[in-house]
Formats: structure tokens, sequence, C-alpha cells
């Protein structure tokens, strides 16, 4: 049920708009429109009440959408200050999800959004980064006890949730769906390549070709974001922490440095790490003068920003977007999105087509967490191979793709150490 005090979104006069966002990007996810049409049928979250905070955008509507026609009752809450579609957010209003979540909110509504949402009093948590199970955890823990399971989108949250876990103190299982292989080797490589790209283009309106663009985290954000660099003519540099990574950057043809010797030639720095301040004040002192600097890593704590401030006589947006960093030393540095996460401040996110596997996991995690209530071991899983696979097929399916099944001779080959030279 939707009323005054279980939402909070900027306009509802522009439901209209949404709707229409809404329906484009539900052409371009095949898998979640099946998912919604076998949940209309069967009611597999009949009742069940989930609390999800996600960035709220035409794509996690129509995850919304799916979730409500399996029986849900939903409640939304932003996952990013800055990642809020607001015409969107209204026409989940509208829908009868109680949405919350205002594009530009300061903190202290990002929080308040994020306790609504709680209020709840959710079966189901649906995670993009872990802040809503971590007041879950802390400030809300009495609600835990009637918590069935959670799912968690992306790999910053992954990487909390086993901290949590480790310590001891997670106290419900939660699937991790960022490490479906339908997750993470199509959204984080292809969705962040093209929309991290897109973010800073819409931004900036910069040409790519023959500028140096340096890619921190050569991870399968980095990997994606590298590759669609160098098809538009840049010269791409990765810096690594990884040995393993690092090299696997060298093969693939890229240049690999050390981010000090990185900064001096760069034109554009992209960070894509999960790390915190990759990107800080000697990085800032040695760049060149009109460097551009973009985080598209989960938190806006991957460039030291402070740092950068404190070596600034003036911050001012220039266009939007896009702040100047004017340097007491003279030259300029230009900051993109607050350093909150390019793809998703300046553009879209990524595209629909492929939310949809990463939105088809969370879908059928959820209803996998019901079916199995009770018997979930409490621990950070990863998302069972049936749904992975699963998902595959119809992705194929959908494109038009058919593949070949094994011959009787060939699974028996493949199954037997007999057989040699
Ligand atoms: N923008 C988006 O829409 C979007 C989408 C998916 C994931 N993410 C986020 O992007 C980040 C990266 O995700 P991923 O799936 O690529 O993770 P990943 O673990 O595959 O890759 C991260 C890489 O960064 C490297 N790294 C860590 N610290 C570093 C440092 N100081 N300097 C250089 N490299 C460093 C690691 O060695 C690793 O190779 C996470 O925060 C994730 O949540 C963002």
């Amino acid at each position: 049920m939707t009323s005054k005090s279980n939402y909070d979104v900027k306009d509802l006069s522009q439901a209209a708009l949404g709707k229409q966002r809404i329906e484009w990007a539900a052409r371009e996810m095949p898998v979640v429109k099946l998912i919604k049409e076998r949940f209309s049928k069967e009611k597999p979250l009949k009742g069940i009440r989930i609390s999800g905070c996600l960035h709220i955008t035409s794509e996690t509507a129509n995850l919304g959408l799916a979730l409500q026609a399996g029986g849900a009752e939903l409640v939304l809450c932003a996952s990013n200050p800055l990642s809020t579609q607001d015409d969107v957010a209204a026409a989940l209003v509208e829908f009868g999800i109680p949405t919350n979540a205002i594009k530009g909110e300061d903190d202290k509504t990002y929080y308040k959004h994020i306790t609504t949402a709680l209020d709840h009093n959710p079966q189901l948590t649906v995670d993009d980064g872990a802040d809503l199970v971590t007041i879950l955890h802390t400030k809300r823990s009495e609600l835990i006890k009637n918590v069935i399971g959670g799912t968690e989108e992306t790999t910053t949250g992954v990487i909390r949730l086993h901290s949590l876990a480790n310590e001891g103190k997670l106290k419900y299982p939660i699937i991790a769906v960022n490490d479906a292989q339908t997750k993470h080797f199509f959204d984080n490589r292809y969705g962040t390549g093209q929309s991290t790209i897109d973010g800073i283009t819409r931004a900036t309106n910069i040409l790519w070709a023959g500028k140096v663009v340096v890619v921190c985290g050569y991870g399968w954000c980095g990997r994606g974001v590298a590759m669609r660099a160098k098809g538009l003519g840049a010269h791409v540099v990765v810096t690594e922490i990884s040995p393993v990574r690092a090299l696997e950057a060298a093969m693939d043809g890229f240049q690999v440095m050390s981010l000090m010797e990185a900064s001096r030639v760069a034109d554009i720095i992209i960070t894509l790490t999960g790390d915190k301040h990759v990107l800080d004040d000697e990085h800032f002192k040695i760049m060149k003068d009109g460097a551009i600097i973009a985080n598209s890593g989960h938190f806006n704590v991957e460039i030291n920003i402070p740092a950068l401030e404190a070596l600034s006589k003036t911050r001012s947006t220039v266009r939007p977007f896009v702040e100047e960093f004017a340097l007491k030393d003279g030259k300029k540095i230009f900051l993109l999105g607050e350093g909150r996460l390019i793809n998703l401040a300046a553009a879209e996110g990524h595209p629909a087509s492929v939310m949809d596997m990463s939105f088809a996991n969370q879908a059928l995690c959820l209803e996998y967490l019901v079916k199995n209530q009770g018997k979930v071991e409490l621990e950070v899983h990863s998302v069972p191979e049936d749904i992975d696979k699963e998902i595959a097929r119809l992705k194929l399916a959908s494109m038009g793709i058919t593949i070949d099944t094994l011959t009787d001779e060939q699974e028996t080959y493949l199954n037997s150490w007999q057989e040699g030279t």
C-alpha cells in the first residue's frame, strides 16, 4: 500500500514520463518479462514484504513490477544519492510501489529513506552496496527476526557482507547475485564499460580519440571500460595492485604503469576498484592542467575529494556534473559527478538488456529464498548454478541464438579417463 508516509519522491506529476521510460526499458528485458508472466500466475512471493535498496532506474522498476506481479509487497529506496531517475520514482509510486528516492538527496535524506524502507518490516531484503543490510544489522536489529533472507547486487556489497559474516555477525542468509556468471561477466563488464563512457561523454562531450585514458583497476568493470575506451581511439593505460590482473591487462594490449607514472600523462583518470583513496593528494599534485577525474566504483571514496579540496583555491560547477577545482599552484582539475558512480550520475546506468540478466537473478534468487525458507544456511551464498544456467539459456533464446548439445558419445568421452592418445 502506498500512503504518503511510506514514499518520498521529487514530483509525482513526472509519473507519465517515468512510465514511458519503464516501458521502453521493458522492451529490452525479455527474461524479466518471462519471469513476470510466470510470477503473475504462480504468485511465489504472495504477501512477502520486501525492502529494496537499489538504483531507482527504469530497469529497477521492471524488476519491482515483476516482484509485485509475484505477490510481493515491495518498498524501495535509493542505493546512491545521485542515481535516481525522478520520473521513474514517481511512476513506481503510481504503480503501487512506495519509493523513497530523490536525485541529489543529501546524506541525511539518503539514510532517512533507508529507514523508511526498513519500517516496512521486511521478510526479504534486496541491496546494492549493503547500506540497507548494514543499518538493519546495527540500528534496526530488532527487525531481523522476521527476515528470511536477502540478495546483494554489487561487488562492493558482497565484500562488505563477507566481512560481516567473517566476524560472525551476519544474521540471515544472503545470496551474492553479483557473483552469478550471468551477472558480473555481463553487467560489470559490458554494462559498466558502455555506461561509464556514456556518463563521461554526456558530462563533458569530450572526444575520446587520441586521449590518454587511465583506468584504475582491471577487474570486471575496469576491463569493460578499458575495452570500450580503446575502441573509441583512446590510448589506454591500466593501473593495478594485483600482479595477475596487471599481467592480463598488459597481454590484452594495454600499457600498465604505476598510478604515479600514469597521473603525469593522463587526460582522463577513471577509478573502478571498490577501494578507498585510490586517487589522492600525491596524484593531484602531479596531474596535468585540465585533467578530468571520474569514478565508476560503488562508493565515492575512490577519489579523495577532501584532499583535492585542500589543494584548491576554489571549487565551482562549470556544467552539470562537472566541477572545476582551481588548485593553488594555478592548474585546474575537473571532477565529474561528485566522485559518485558516473554512469548513473550523469547518464542512465547500464542498458536494460544487461540489467535483464542481473535482475532475472534477483527475482529468481528471491523466489529461491522463499521456497527454501528455513533450509538456507546462515552465510553469503553463490547463486544456485541452475538459476545462472537457466538465465543464460533464456537470454540466448531471446537473442535468437541456438547452441549445440553434447552427443551421447561426447558425453561419455568427457566423463571418462580411459581414452587418451
Ligand atoms: N558503475 C557501476 O554501475 C558498477 C557496476 C558494477 C560494479 N560496480 C562497482 O565497481 C567496483 C569494481 O567492481 P568489479 O566487479 O570490477 O570488482 P573486481 O574485484 O573484479 O575488480 C576490482 C579491481 O581493482 C583492483 N584494485 C583494488 N585496489 C586498487 C588500487 N588501489 N589501485 C588499482 N587497482 C586496484 C583489484 O586488484 C581488482 O582487480 C566495485 O565497487 C563495484 O561494486 C559499479
